[in-house]
């Protein structure tokens, strides 16, 4: 009998990558879609099939965390195995823009999904995607026992979900993890993440299609990793014979500069010709230092990166290059170009 998996967040980076290897192990996938004006399945539509054709294994639902009677009802309808909570506002710089929305729909929205598994009674496992944000000011290295001490409304929001679903495991013996992972990216990263940002800017330049490259803080160290390869410790957290918290991390530090410098060197070019600061991709209280300590993961669950920030740095890059090189417009080509018009800096 196959399992079936329901998953939050799935038309975003981590959710394309999570369904992918779900449908690998023979899982039945279903997603849950926000409702938007235009299309925004791009990453999942390799994946898709008509839900009439007899082999289709992955279904797609409409639905919101922020919809707590939607919820209930898609969970009594697909009775999953397994719930993977991946859906967020994900933007550190935009929970400043908007506090409110990112506490409703990355905390609150936690709470919404927990207490509909504990009403509708379902025997599922449930994976929370908690962040190295929580951390936030505590040095590091960073491990499962580090206080936290978030320095954003995303991060807050964070803090919060991660304490609602260890209670929901200790109040009401839910099956319920939390993944705390670091930074982790890739071709199909959202484009205004600093990472994306930087590789897609170096392929255009080397492309003659952009110039310059706007960033703030060049300062900041994270511990890049590779979301291929994080979505595979989220489901072996769920495969445990109970449930537990786990850091998921390469352990290694760069910083935005580093990553700067090996996307431009990888094309040839000099990033100091091109890159210019610009204040309003400042934080109100930055992050500066973030490394994983996953020698929990790799004990318990089998589970160590092999991809690290460099090779990041050239695959994302390359991704680009491939991208403007078939002329495609779209999730896997990049960066806002400056004709098109965004509301807020990132
Ligand atoms: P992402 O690309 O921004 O994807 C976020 C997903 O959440 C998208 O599918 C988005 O839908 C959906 N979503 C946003 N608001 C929603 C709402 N109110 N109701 C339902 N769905 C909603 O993020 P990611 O990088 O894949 O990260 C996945 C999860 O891991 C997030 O919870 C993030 O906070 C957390 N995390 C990420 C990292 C990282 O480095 N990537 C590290 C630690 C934790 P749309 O496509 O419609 O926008
Ligand atoms: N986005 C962005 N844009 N960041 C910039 C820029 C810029 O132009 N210039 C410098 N940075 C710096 C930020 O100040 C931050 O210190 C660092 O680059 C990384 O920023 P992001 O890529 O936006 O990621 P993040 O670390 O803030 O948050 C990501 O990682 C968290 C895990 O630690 C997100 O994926 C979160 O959802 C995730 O929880």
């Amino acid at each position: 009998m196959s399992k079936t998996a329901l998953v939050t967040g799935i038309t975003g980076q981590d959710g394309s990558y999570l369904a992918e290897l779900l449908l690998s192990k023979d899982y039945v996938v279903h997603g849950v879609v926000r409702r938007a004006s235009t299309f925004n399945t791009c990453r999942i539509d390799h994946l898709y099939r008509d839900p009439h054709d007899p082999e289709a294994r992955l279904f797609l639902h409409y639905g919101d965390l922020t919809d707590a009677s939607r919820i209930a009802c898609l969970l009594e309808r697909v009775k999953p195995d397994e719930v993977y909570n991946l859906a967020a506002q994900s933007h550190v710089r935009v929970s400043f823009d908007e506090p409110e929305f990112t506490a409703n729909t990355t905390a609150l929205g936690t709470t919404r999904l927990l207490e509909a598994i504990r009403m509708t009674g379902l025997p599922c496992r449930y994976y929370q995607a908690s962040s190295s944000e929580m951390f936030g000011a505590t040095p590091p290295p960073q491990h499962e026992l580090t206080p936290f001490h978030p320095r954003s409304p995303y991060g807050v929001a964070k803090v919060y979900a991660y304490w609602i679903t260890r209670n929901y495991r200790e109040a009401y013996g839910l099956y319920a993890v939390n993944g705390i992972l670091f930074n982790h990216e890739s071709p199909r990263r959202g484009p205004t993440f600093v990472t994306r940002k930087v590789a897609a800017a170096a392929a255009r330049i080397k492309a003659g299609v952009q110039d310059t490259l706007y960033l703030g803080n060049l300062d900041a160290r994270r511990d890049w990793g590779y979301a291929a390869e994080y979505v595979e410790a989220m489901w072996l957290m769920l495969q445990q014979a109970a449930p537990d918290d786990y850091v998921v991390a390469t352990g290694t530090s760069h910083s935005v500069q580093d990553f700067v410098e090996c996307c431009f060197a990888h094309v040839d070019l000099d990033w100091r010709d091109h890159v210019r600061f610009d204040e309003r991709y400042l934080r109100p209280a930055e992050v500066d230092d973030l490394v994983g300590d996953a020698s929990k993961a790799a004990r318990v669950l089998g589970w160590e990166p092999t991809v690290h920030a460099p090779e990041l740095a050239r695959l994302m890059t390359d991704a680009e290059l491939e991208a403007l090189r078939h002329g495609d417009p779209g999730t896997l080509s990049a960066v806002p170009a400056p004709a098109r018009h965004q509301p807020a800096p990132h």
